[in-house]
């Protein structure tokens, strides 16, 4: 596998039309992102060979695979099997170089933990759009754990980490509801002396807690207080399911396109993560589950989405921090639905690969759509969009809520600037032409 492409690529634009019939057939969507990362990390600093199948091959899992490489990890993809020889938790090399982790926020905050821990310095850095994105909120329980983490003065990356420091274990409860952090913090805890105890505002993401506990870590839980138990790791074997974040895309369109009928094979529907079906099925939508297969790390089942008219609903609160990287997709089905969808309490989408509250009024209101706009998320009035040019800011999960939301518009819709997808979701017109949605691209000069 080679490092990350630095060379400047044409601007890649989509062009959607408004879909011809209904959609229709069966995918299987490629491996979830957020667990490959963690796949990656775990299995490499776990004592022997780890095989984990349905890995992600994308920008963003590549750069956690290069930046194990450079520190000495020897690692095979081979279609979606990634063999991974563990070196330990003390058995890392000191990178030759900056670590630059491309667009990716997961592989940053994750590593930020990691490298706590080392007894080597390092400097890692990113892209534009992770240039801009908030580490201090990683970096200041660290440096309390006696990391030392210095971001630049924003706070932001790159950031230097200095090594052989002597962690201690923390008791600490997050400011803010993030899974990234969690896992930060859980990662320098397998390095600390003592107790490493975190307390969640609200549930995010566990799937750090169950790949600690599958690679033979336990992590207790109790009520919203999670513990590592202890400072050991083993080689497993992992199946990694589908990215419901991915998924998410055809469920929207599959809601939105009247007549369709589609099934997503083998999703990974962990109930930290599912939200998305509980929220778009509250909007109308007629979406179900069948094969569950509960026998690994992660839950995995069928999805089955047919179209049903949608209407608006205000989100509930306890569901925005799991169901947060699918505002996207839900926010292009409410564009189509009748009535008012609000979301509020969503402030940390304005933190992610753009700001997302912003991309996703701008765009729609291209589209001719009624948003208000709140400082912690929207009130989106659907209708009829029109066709229109929207911009995606470089966000891959922007990029494809536009490609849905094109798909029931009243003519085509552009959507700039879509290279990004390949960071979680590889080959996605493909997958959309499979069922009958196109989505033509056009390349273009890239924008200063
Ligand atoms: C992720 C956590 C979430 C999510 C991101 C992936 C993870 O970020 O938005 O796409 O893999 O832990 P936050 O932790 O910033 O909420």
């Amino acid at each position: 596998m080679t490092g990350i492409d630095k060379e400047v690529q044409p601007r890649i634009d989509y062009i959607v039309e408004p879909a011809s019939g209904a959609l229709q057939g069966r995918i299987r969507v490629p491996g979830d992102k957020s667990i490959s990362h963690r796949a990656v990390i775990l299995a490499s600093l776990a004592g022997g060979t780890s095989v984990c199948d349905g890995f992600l091959d994308s920008a963003d899992t590549r750069a956690t695979v290069a930046a194990f490489q450079q520190m000495g990890v020897d690692m095979t993809l081979e279609g979606e099997c990634l063999s991974v020889k563990g070196v330990g938790l003390n058995g890392l090399d000191a990178p030759s170089g900056i670590l630059d982790l491309g667009n990716s926020g997961t592989s940053a905050r994750l590593l930020l933990g990691v490298l706590a821990g080392q007894k080597f310095s390092s400097t890692i850095s990113g892209d534009e759009s992770l240039a801009r994105r908030p580490m201090r909120r990683v970096a200041d329980p660290l440096n309390a754990m006696h990391a030392d983490v210095q971001t630049t003065s924003e706070g932001t990356l790159p950031a230097h980490i200095t090594g052989n420091r002597r962690l201690r274990g923390i008791n600490y409860e997050l400011p803010v509801a993030s899974a990234q952090l969690k896992s930060a913090l859980l990662l320098a805890g397998l390095y600390a002396q003592g107790k490493t105890v975190i307390t969640e505002p609200a549930p995010t993401r566990d799937h750090t807690e169950r790949l600690l506990a599958h690679f033979g870590c336990p992590v207790t839980r109790s009520g919203r207080r999670i513990t590592l138990e202890s400072n050991t790791l083993r080689a497993g074997r992992l199946r990694i399911p589908g990215d419901i974040s991915s998924a998410a895309f055809f469920l929207a369109a599959g809601s939105i396109v009247p007549g369709s009928d589609l099934v997503i094979e083998g999703v990974g529907i962990n109930p930290t993560r599912h939200a998305v079906i509980e929220i778009l099925n509250r909007m109308g939508a007629d979406i179900s589950v069948s094969n569950l297969d509960e026998g690994s790390a992660e839950p995995v089942a069928d999805l089955r989405v047919k179209y049903r008219p949608l209407h608006g609903i205000p989100i509930p609160g306890d569901l925005v921090p799991v169901a947060i990287d699918e505002f996207p997709a839900i926010m292009a089905a409410a564009c189509h639905a009748r009535g008012e969808t609000v979301l509020e309490g969503a402030a940390e989408l304005r933190v992610k690969e753009s700001d997302r509250i912003r991309a996703l009024a701008e765009g729609l209101e291209n589209m001719g759509v009624t948003v208000d706009v709140r400082p912690d998320g929207m009130r989106v009035t659907g209708g009829r969009p029109t066709s229109g040019v929207v911009q995606s800011h470089g966000d891959h999960r922007i990029a494809m809520a536009f490609s849905v939301a094109g798909l029931a518009a009243a003519g085509p819709v552009t959507v700039r600037d879509c290279k990004n997808v390949d960071t979680s979701f590889p080959g996605f017109i493909d997958y959309a032409r499979q069922l009958g949605w196109e989505i033509r691209e056009k390349s273009g000069i890239p924008d200063s």
